[in-house]
């Protein structure tokens, strides 16, 4: 079995993310010496992992216990939080045992921070079945749970002990949910990898286990490498989110019925969009990320009903009415000034790059 081993180099918080195709189901739990495993997951990922998972767990001896909570955006909310820790605290999960959480982004926010608040902090484990989780969710630390305000308004960084990927587990995945994680891929290969860029092109339709195993291990190289950097995102780590300021907006202004990755397809193209009115992007390279995006099955335009500057100026990132953009000034990297990475644009140009 092919499996990459790739390390997160953050000192004591240390920790190792596992790629491999079926080597989920050959994991040793006892190895983390957990009192009790809380198997968290969600009712699309029970039936098809989480429960054969759960079985695993229990026998190699270990005591487990499987959570459950329903698909979807809504399950990450603090009473999800509050319901699952005192089941947790009725069924005698103690300081030394552990979460693992089985599902795509929603569960592993829910579930992380979960762990890192119950008994003030417990282990997780992420096994992330979705790709988007896979090459971006599942690694950093980032955790959390939304407000009718606002979506991970509440939340931690929290380091996970092991990430265990198993991109076998993709087959099952909607060709949808494949697109919404493959826009986060071209993320990292606009932002900042030309050659990961050049694989994506290359590689529109390959839907093989090889090429999940290479994309996903590269994706998550890139990912540990800005995290052992930037931790908790003073300046550096600010480069995942490219895409992601028009992104988050479209989010908002579409009330959370659109993906994710397919938000930020759309948030990369008027990104770029942006570097080019300001004369930091050729417009041939914007050409060559939208012709991927489409060529990906994603959407690159879109026609907004609500005004999205608005949108973005309320975005938990943004400070004091300023809407900070990653910029790119070129296919593979990015405009940084004095160690800066994200830099505050005119409403102005943000208008016409939107109005484009
Ligand atoms: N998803 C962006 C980050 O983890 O920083």
């Amino acid at each position: 079995m092919i499996m990459e081993k790739i390390k997160v180099d953050l000192g004591q918080r240390s920790y190792e993310i596992e790629v491999g195709c079926g080597n989920l189901f050959q994991t040793n739990f006892t190895k983390f010496n957990a009192s009790k495993i809380a198997v968290i997951t969600d009712s699309n990922v029970r039936g098809l992992f989480a429960e054969k998972l759960l079985e695993l767990i229990k026998s190699q001896g270990v005591n487990a216990q499987l959570f459950e909570v329903p698909a979807g955006e809504k399950s990450k909310n603090p009473m999800q939080v509050i319901e699952i820790a005192r089941e947790m605290v009725r069924n005698n999960f103690d300081t030394k045992s552990m979460v693992v959480a089985v599902g795509g982004g929603v569960v592993g926010d829910l579930a992380a921070f979960i762990a890192s608040v119950y008994k003030r902090g417990i282990k997780v484990v992420h096994v992330p079945t979705t790709l988007i989780a896979q090459v971006d969710s599942s690694i950093g630390g980032k955790t959390g749970v939304d407000l009718p305000e606002g979506k991970n308004l509440v939340g931690t960084f929290y380091q996970p002990s092991k990430v265990i990927i198993d991109v076998g587990v993709l087959k099952t995945l909607p060709a949808a949910e494949l697109k919404n994680g493959l826009a986060e891929a071209i993320k990292y290969g606009m932002s900042q990898d030309e050659e990961l860029f050049e694989f994506l092109e290359q590689n529109v339709g390959n839907a093989s286990p090889e090429f999940f195993l290479k994309l996903v291990s590269w994706c998550c190289s890139i990912k540990a490498r800005v995290v052992e950097r930037d931790e908790r995102e003073s300046e550096l780590r600010k480069v995942l989110n490219y895409g992601h300021t028009v992104g988050h907006a479209i989010e908002a202004a579409e009330l959370y019925e659109i993906a994710h990755g397919a938000a930020v397809g759309i948030g990369m193209n008027y990104e770029a969009r942006i570097a080019v009115l300001l004369g930091v992007l050729k417009e041939a390279d914007l050409r060559r990320q939208n012709e991927l995006i489409e060529k990906t099955g994603l959407q690159a335009k879109y026609s907004a009903k609500t005004d999205l500057i608005e949108l973005m100026k309320r975005d938990k990132k943004n400070k004091l009415d300023k809407i900070f953009f990653v910029l790119p000034n070129a296919v593979g990297s990015v405009k940084t000034e004095n160690g800066k990475i994200a830099f505050p644009v005119e409403e102005e140009t943000i208008r016409k790059a939107l109005e484009q």
